[in-house]
């Protein structure tokens, strides 16, 4: 009776496991789907495991989708196979473990090592091909070994940076610190060991003990250290990799150290010419010198045509009549200008700025000679009269004139000015945050438009209403200071009012 139950049991196993091998075959699906109820466990099982972390309204992670399936369905016959995941970070059980990975936009690519342990973003390119061959890479060795001229040759290559430790065998702690150093700048970096420099295309090719050289396509094209410390090698690689001038122009080669420049958090000195000019030469040769000088003093350096630069000009505000041009833009946002340059003020310039010698640069369009409008205009070097300093009630949008939602707010702001017109203790006005600098101190503009009210006794409230007429008015009478009021209301504790999701253009 039992050994009877179990055949069958079995046949019927067997029956149903062949309508899903089937099924499975129609429709298999090689990118692991998790969620937070098996994430750790999936990948607490894997050495190497690729995550992406996708909304389903983002349109690049839909055009990333048959790719990315397209790349696991060939990497799961790599040996060993290489498993690519997905999680939807949308989805509201999942954003805990988006926010533990650092997630802020769609789609983001991680790897996880060691079990999840170790979490590394993906920087390779977005097509199944490009794919397979980056993460080939990533979950080999993090160092490959060069043993012949052609292996050199084929690593080395004509326009990429390359880094390859020279050693006299693989072993101790400067092989083990320069193994540990490829391993955590693997996703930006090429490294390679090898036991005889003859084998490498540049540079001196005998070695006085280890040594690490860095090949660029650009300034000295090899540099050696033998600086074996793990932060001192790091340092090394991203500082020797950074060219001295940065080029911004139309060449597509000078993209991948664009990147860097504007992505790195250092200051950023930008200086813009006129290449067919007069004295272009000697004005570049004199930048040079400068950036040779302070480079050390976590100062990158760009030189760039101002056609190819003119969203930077922009961004400052600056125009082509000011060339030639510096512009220094620091990472906490403050802007240095220096217009009109000629060769022999350009070190003077950079020293200034170095020893705090300069002024920061504030960005204003110029203060309207008329302001007759309902809507007031304000403009940075204005700001602090009409909106501060006036003991006024003011309303403030800061628009874009791209902007469309602004488009649409702005006749519904006239009415609510004139509606105000014979009111002198309240104010509607209106900054071009793309032509002004905003005092990001007061103000959070992230979206356009945003809208801040300021009482005259000075509280500041974000304005998140409906965008008519009758609730901006209410929220004006139930924020604003009568002249009685004004000392009460400084007293009052700062209510917040409820935020609420409006449509914005995004900066
Ligand atoms: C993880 O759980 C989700 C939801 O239950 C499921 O759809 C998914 O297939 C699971 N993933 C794996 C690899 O088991």
């Amino acid at each position: 009776m039992a050994v009877k139950l179990s055949i069958c049991f079995l046949i019927y196993a067997l029956s149903l496991s062949q309508i899903f091998a089937d099924e499975s075959a129609e429709s298999k699906e090689f990118v692991l789907t998790l969620d937070h109820s098996n994430f750790s466990d999936i990948v607490s099982k894997h050495d190497f495991i690729v995550v992406e972390f996708y909304a389903p309204w983002c349109g690049h992670c839909r055009k990333l989708a048959p790719e990315y399936e397209k790349a696991a369905s060939v990497l799961s016959s790599h040996d060993p196979p290489i498993v690519l995941a997905k999680v939807d970070a949308n989805e509201a059980n999942n954003k805990d473990l988006a926010a533990q990975y650092g997630v802020q936009g769609f789609p983001t690519i991680k790897i996880l090592r060691n079990g999840g342990k170790d979490a590394q973003v993906y920087k390779g390119p977005r097509e199944a091909d490009g794919i397979v061959d980056y993460l080939k890479k990533q979950s080999g060795p993090p160092s490959a070994e060069i043993k012949s001229a052609d292996d050199a040759t084929a690593f080395i290559g004509e326009n990429n940076v390359a880094i390859v430790g020279i050693f006299p065998k693989f072993s101790g702690e400067e092989f083990e610190n320069f193994i540990a150093v490829a391993k955590k700048l693997r996703a930006e970096y090429d490294f390679a060991h090898t036991l005889d420099a003859k084998l490498l295309p540049r540079g001196e090719s005998s070695v006085s003990g280890p040594t690490v050289r860095l090949f660029k396509p650009f300034d000295e094209l090899i540099v050696n250290t033998q600086d074996f410390n793990v932060d001192g090698l790091k340092k090394f690689v991203v500082e020797a990799s950074i060219p001295v001038l940065t080029v911004l122009n139309s060449d597509p080669k000078n993209a991948p150290y664009l990147e860097k420049f504007f992505t790195s958090s250092r200051t950023k000195a930008m200086f813009f010419i006129d290449f067919n000019a007069e004295g272009a030469e000697s004005l570049e040769s004199k930048y040079r010198e400068g950036a040779e000088l302070y480079k050390k003093d976590g100062i990158s350096f760009l030189i760039g045509d101002p056609e190819a630069g003119k969203s930077v000009l922009e961004y400052f505000g600056a125009k082509k009549d000011q060339l030639p041009l510096i512009l220094i833009l620091q990472d906490d946002d403050k802007k240095f200008v220096k217009s009109n340059l000629k060769a022999e003020d350009i070190s003077t310039f950079l020293k200034d700025y170095k020893d705090g010698k300069v002024a920061p640069h504030v960005k204003s369009e110029p203060i309207p000679e008329s302001n007759n409008e309902p809507v007031k205009i304000v403009v940075r070097d204005n700001l602090q009269d009409i909106v501060i300093n006036s003991g006024k009630n003011v309303l403030l949008e800061f628009y874009a004139p791209w902007c469309s939602h602004c488009k649409n707010l702005a006749p519904i702001l006239d009415e609510v000015a004139i509606s105000y017109e014979s009111d002198a203790d309240v104010v509607i006005a209106k900054l071009d945050a793309t032509a002004n600098d905003v005092p990001t101190e007061t103000f959070d503009v992230q979206g356009f438009p945003t809208l801040y009210f300021r009482s005259s006794s000075g509280k500041v409230s974000p304005y998140d209403g409906d965008r008519t007429k009758e609730a901006i008015i209410e929220f004006i009478e139930k924020n604003r200071d009568k002249p009685a009021q004004q000392e009460q209301a400084k007293e009052k504790a700062e209510e917040k009012p409820a935020q609420k999701e409006q449509e914005k253009d995004e900066l």
